[in-house]
């Protein structure tokens, strides 16, 4: 089966694994696991920040950055199709107490002038407990559901500015930051500047087999700790997994833009099939959304064929390129979409 569900199903490499079988380990609740500590001190530094905590999922990473930076009650504005929104089971609201304030953005994106729209400062004439407070901003680069499309760098710094302005924190929801990076050459640490949080994942395009970790300062990843623990995070010799993700971050990041490269190729190829539609320019870089009339109909067909995607709704198909799939594998995926609509017709 070639798998484009997502770039969550890799399978760690031969050297992965042996990284992870060789790895030094201790006990991680009580802060003596040195793998755990090494890929922590070495992720906040290739971001910039000053200490990281490295927990079991991107969901948890995102979640305990929130509740970091939040009392119950607050608001947190972010885009109306943010990860964190729609497909985190409603953590926001059930973990912090916080109600989401959805800016519509394009293409994953919002200007600041939409950041200020949702979060106005407080009117004079009213007393400030009158004003619902926004806490937070968050965004997510690259954007899964826009297409896995990048934030330009200065679109980044504008909301970073504007919440500066405001007294309002900031999180980076960087899962796929990696992504970014590969595409632009932009640094991560560039992207991360001026965020009080990030969160980033290893067991995406990196192949690691599991966790993320959130990045910040030093004070907000002890409060970040806290949460993570109290979340049921705490995790034992997780040196085995960290070393996993301490080998994709040293030795995966680079081979992205090959995965962006298949991408690019299967939107080009799809694109020419007769009633699919695609847009172009939201592919940046691994993920491909299609459209077709009757999504469900098609994977069933195209799974039977060997290829796995995901209906992200009735009409539109996901498509995602990772470490797994190799430029024969997406002539294949092409053409067994092909196949399959040529059965549809
Ligand atoms: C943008 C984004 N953030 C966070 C997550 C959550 O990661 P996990 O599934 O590891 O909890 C995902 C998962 O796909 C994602 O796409």
């Amino acid at each position: 089966m070639i798998d484009l569900r997502s770039d969550t199903v890799t399978r760690p490499t031969d050297a992965m694994r042996t990284a992870m079988a060789v790895a030094d380990v201790g006990d991680d609740v009580f802060g003596d696991d040195p793998t755990v500590n090494e890929l922590e001190r070495a992720v906040a530094e290739l971001l910039g920040k000053e200490d990281a905590v490295y927990v079991p999922s991107g969901v948890m990473a995102n979640q305990i950055a929130l509740r970091s930076h939040t009392t119950p009650g607050d608001l947190v504005v972010m885009e109306a199709e943010a990860h964190i929104r729609g497909h985190e089971s409603g953590a926001p609201a059930a973990l912090s107490g916080v109600t989401i304030t959805p800016v519509a953005g394009h293409l994953g994106v919002f200007t600041a002038e939409q950041f200020l729209a949702a979060a106005p400062p407080p009117p004079k004439d009213l007393p400030s407990a009158q004003h619902d407070p926004v806490a937070l901003v968050t965004l997510e680069n690259t954007h899964m559901e826009a297409g896995g499309t990048i934030w330009p760098l200065e679109a980044t710094q504008a909301i970073v500015a504007t919440a500066g302005d405001l007294g309002i924190a900031t999180h980076l929801d960087g899962a796929r930051l990696w992504n970014a990076t590969a595409a632009t050459g932009i640094p991560e640490a560039t992207y991360a500047e001026g965020f009080d949080t990030v969160s980033v994942c290893f067991s995406k395009g990196l192949g690691a087999p599991v966790g993320s970790a959130v990045v910040g300062l030093g004070a907000t990843i002890e409060r970040a700790r806290r949460y993570k623990k109290m979340y049921g995070g705490g995790f034992r010799q997780a040196g085995i997994i960290a070393a996993g993700a301490l080998y994709g971050m040293e030795h995966h990041r680079e081979r992205l833009v090959a995965d962006h490269d298949n991408a690019r190729r299967f939107a080009d190829a799809v694109l020419e099939i007769p009633n699919i539609e695609i847009d172009l320019a939201s592919v940046h870089t691994n993920i491909v959304y299609f459209f077709v009339a009757a999504a469900h109909e098609v994977i069933d067909r195209c799974a039977a064929d060997g290829v796995a995607m995901l209906a992200m709704a009735p009409t539109r198909i996901r498509a995602v390129f990772h470490l797994d799939v190799s430029v024969d594998d997406t002539d294949r995926a092409i053409e067994v979409v092909r196949n399959a609509m040529t059965k549809e017709q």
